[in-house]
């Protein structure tokens, strides 16, 4: 027997406010028309001024929580995936631990921007894994709003607030894909590509947060390699054919980059679980958001084999192989 970390239960949170791309254009200088022709993205939800990455955290974790049918005593431990935390420190992951009544144990946030939440998995199921944590609380959230530049049309079409969770958990059972649970995770980062996305300033630089600067180009065509690339090595590790895979739930920065995986894997895109065009790029809140959409729809259905994989500044990408 063996010990797997099971997605438990799923939960999000999305701002109330709207913006589309139409409101977009009284901003800057851009087109409905060139948003969705080059990102696929129509509408995304922007976080009110009061609104913060530790409440919307707080509320996906609560939702996933009571999906979970669990207490917040169950809860060993809380991992928040941000680069837009509500303060330099204490951690996102803290508040969230308080705000639940979650028991003292392990509380931090980890920080891989639009890969975030696939890093955090991935911290979470090590942990469960060896045995240090039955359950844990594992949340991507992002007020990405309050880095962009809302002068850039480059970048401030494309980003966007919100929170998804997930609840892992131990389970024991033999080894086999059949078995629920995590079956493989696989991180990279190449820091030589660090300056192709990253934020003008920060703590210890110009002393505040700075804005995204993005050479969506060049990025882009990195995302499309390194997805191709990863995918491939989930299958080659696990040792399955695409057709073995249910759903690919992918982080939802650009429909073109999801494309490409898609083809590269020869799978539909009905087995493509695609938010990109009413949520925007959440960077880590993507995937979890992402999730619990198809989750709370009935699209993906308990035992389904989902291929998650993510991008991000770093640049960073990764991706697991789960079955629901
Ligand atoms: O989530 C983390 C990872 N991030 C990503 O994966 C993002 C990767 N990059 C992308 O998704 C795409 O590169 C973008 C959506 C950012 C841009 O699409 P693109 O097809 O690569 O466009 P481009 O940057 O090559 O720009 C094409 C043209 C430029 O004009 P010129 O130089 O051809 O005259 C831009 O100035 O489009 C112009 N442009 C715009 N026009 C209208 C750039 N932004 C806009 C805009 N509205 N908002």
């Amino acid at each position: 027997m063996t010990i797997y970390s099971t997605i438990k239960s799923t939960g999000s949170y999305l701002p109330e406010k709207i913006l589309t791309n139409a409101d977009l254009e009284k901003i800057v200088d851009t087109t409905d028309e060139w948003i969705v022709q080059r990102s696929g993205i129509k509408q995304r939800h922007i976080a009110a001024d009061t609104e913060t990455t530790g409440n919307m955290a707080t509320i996906a974790g609560l939702r996933a929580l009571k999906n979970s049918g669990l207490k917040p005593e169950d809860i060993d431990g809380v991992i928040v995936a941000t680069t837009t935390p509500d303060r330099t420190f204490p951690s996102v992951a803290v508040k969230v631990q308080a705000e639940l009544g979650i028991k003292p144990g392990l509380a931090f946030d980890v920080q891989a921007v639009c890969t975030g939440f696939v890093y955090a998995l991935t911290t979470a199921d090590n942990f469960i894994k060896c045995g240090q944590a039955k359950r844990i609380l594992v949340i991507g959230a992002e007020k990405m709003s309050s880095i962009v530049d809302w002068n850039d049309r480059t970048t401030c079409v494309l980003f966007a607030d919100g929170a998804g969770a997930v609840i892992l958990e131990a389970t024991e059972h033999n080894d086999g894909l059949d078995g629920q649970g995590i079956h493989s995770t696989h991180l990279y980062a190449n820091g030589n590509q660090r300056d192709l996305l990253q934020t003008s300033g920060g703590v210890s630089t110009t002393g505040d947060n700075g804005h995204i600067e993005m050479q969506g180009r060049e990025v882009f065509k990195y995302a499309v390699s390194y997805m191709a690339d990863v995918v491939g090595e989930v299958l080659e590790h696990n040792k399955i054919t695409p057709e073995q895979i249910d759903w690919l739930v992918p982080h939802q920065a650009n429909i073109r980059i999801i494309e490409s995986t898609a083809k590269k894997l020869n799978m539909s895109m009905d087995k493509v679980v695609t938010t990109v065009d009413h949520h925007g790029n959440t960077s880590a809140a993507s995937i979890p958001l992402a999730l619990d959409e198809a989750v709370s729809k009935g699209d993906i259905k308990r035992g389904e084999m989902l291929l998650i994989e993510a991008m991000g500044g770093g640049l960073t990408w990764g991706a697991a192989l789960v079955r629901f």
